[in-house]
């Protein structure tokens, strides 16, 4: 299988990023100086040791962390030149995200959680999409209730459901399933590919679980700051065994 590799196709680009932060002890360099590009409906697993550097990348990709130096493109956009209200439009019209810790809003519902930021986006079916989206994650019969009456399974759902309804072209997750049991973990992961599929979402998905980064199309490994290994020396072997 042969894949696009141009510029225009890539959906994320990045360009020797480097993220320096001055602490009270001096300097500490976060991020190295990152090269990586990825296309349109790739699914890419980032794994790497703890404090390698995968989070703030996730962070730098969706626009939430600016670098200190380097490029970020995403979506055909420099995010370097957009200040922060383009950030939000950027993150509105591209970009979902779902974290380890769900991040609900504790006073809403279930439907509230994912209609309200539909809603601030300007979507006049709201409401609408949300109930299909929670019926898509197959919590239909739980629109009225508030995460607190939730398992953790269940408010995951949810936070995949509010990141999918506004249909973004690059979904991130960072460790979705690290607060999760084995069992419901793997619900959630079915889940996850399923919507990606169906939309043909790029998926960049941080995970300590090897089996999990299996599944991706390829696999990036941090350490330090540094990607050591992009993945696509594997891939290239895996297709070529398979094309044999
Ligand atoms: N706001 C911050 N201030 C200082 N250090 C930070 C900050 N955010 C992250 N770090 C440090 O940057 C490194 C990478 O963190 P992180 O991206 O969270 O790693 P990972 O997700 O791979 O565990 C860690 O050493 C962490 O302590
Ligand atoms: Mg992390």
């Amino acid at each position: 299988m042969s894949r696009p590799d141009s510029v225009e196709s890539t959906i994320v680009d990045l360009d020797e990023v480097h993220l320096r932060l001055d602490s009270a002890a001096g300097p500490v360099n976060i991020l190295r100086g990152l090269n990586l590009r990825i296309q349109p409906g790739e699914r890419v697993g980032v794994v790497g040791p703890s404090g390698s550097g995968k989070s703030t990348m996730m962070m730098v990709m969706a626009g939430l962390e600016r670098p200190t130096g380097g490029t970020v493109r995403v979506a055909g956009q420099d995010l370097g030149r957009l200040d922060e209200d383009g950030l939000a439009r950027f993150r509105r019209d591209h970009v979902g995200i779902v974290f380890q810790a769900f991040h609900l809003v504790p006073t809403m519902t279930a439907l509230e959680n994912v209609a309200i930021p539909l809603e601030f986006a300007g979507a006049a079916d709201a409401f609408d999409r949300a109930r299909s989206g929670l019926e898509a994650v197959g919590l239909a019969h739980r629109l009225s209730h508030y995460p607190g009456q939730l398992s953790g399974g269940e408010q995951q759902r949810v936070a995949l459901a509010r990141a999918f309804v506004a249909e973004p072209s690059l979904l991130l997750a960072d460790e979705p399933t690290g607060n999760l049991d084995i069992g419901t973990g793997a619900t959630i992961v079915e889940l996850l590919f399923d919507l990606a599929e169906r939309r043909g979402t790029t998926l960049v998905l941080i995970t300590h679980d090897p089996s999990l980064a299996d599944r991706c199309d390829r696999t990036v490994r941090l350490m330090d700051g540094r990607i050591v290994d992009d993945g696509l020396a594997a891939r290239a072997e895996r297709e070529r065994v398979a094309g044999d």
